[in-house]
């Protein structure tokens, strides 16, 4: 007797069982009920990573001294051999930190004469004023090493 009813419910359950897998795997609800979570999850997981973002942007505004020497900085098209920020060309060096690192005498040395691979752009005092606001506004905005960057987990570098 004790005997016959497990065996039932095992029947019972087995049948129950594959009811409740043909309904998850195949039915509509069970397709809307997947593509719901993955959508929550999807949208719980982007939320998070935008405000655990790493980098926290530095809206400090250029004056006008750095946006015209910007403005120098793009007319003699110092990135296609220069990188801030790590971006750009790679005849020369990055000068994100150059300011802090070697000093307003030394780059104008460099803007005044030119070297034998950089060109000598001829600038006024004035336009080496302002390309020398720019480097200070881009180093107090950033740093750029890339010796000793980390990459973490989602690509976003430190
Ligand atoms: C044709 C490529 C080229 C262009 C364009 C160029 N540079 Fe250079 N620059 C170099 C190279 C190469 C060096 C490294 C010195 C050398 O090897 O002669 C350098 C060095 C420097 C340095 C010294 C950096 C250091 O850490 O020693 C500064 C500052 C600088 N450039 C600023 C500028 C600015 C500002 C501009 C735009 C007005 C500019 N450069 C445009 C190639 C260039």
């Amino acid at each position: 007797m004790y005997y016959k009813i497990l065996v039932n419910i095992q029947i019972k359950d087995k049948f129950v069982l594959k009811y409740l897998l043909y309904l998850f795997m195949f039915s509509d609800k069970a397709k809307l009920l997947v593509f719901l979570t993955l959508l929550t999850a999807f949208s719980v997981y982007s939320t998070l990573l935008y405000i655990n973002l790493p980098a926290t942007a530095t809206s400090k505004q250029c004056n006008t001294d750095a946006l015209r020497g910007k403005q120098l900085w793009q007319a003699h098209n110092c990135n296609a051999c220069h990188q801030v920020y790590g971006l750009g060309g790679y005849l020369g060096p990055d000068l994100t930190n150059v300011y802090s690192k070697k000093g307003t005498a030394y780059i104008t040395a460099f803007l005044k004469n030119g070297t034998a691979i950089m060109p000598n752009f001829h600038l006024s005092p004035e336009e080496i004023k302002s390309l020398l606001s720019y480097l200070q506004h881009i180093d107090a905005s950033g740093t750029a090493d890339p010796k000793h960057f980390t990459t973490n987990n989602y690509g976003a570098i430190h």
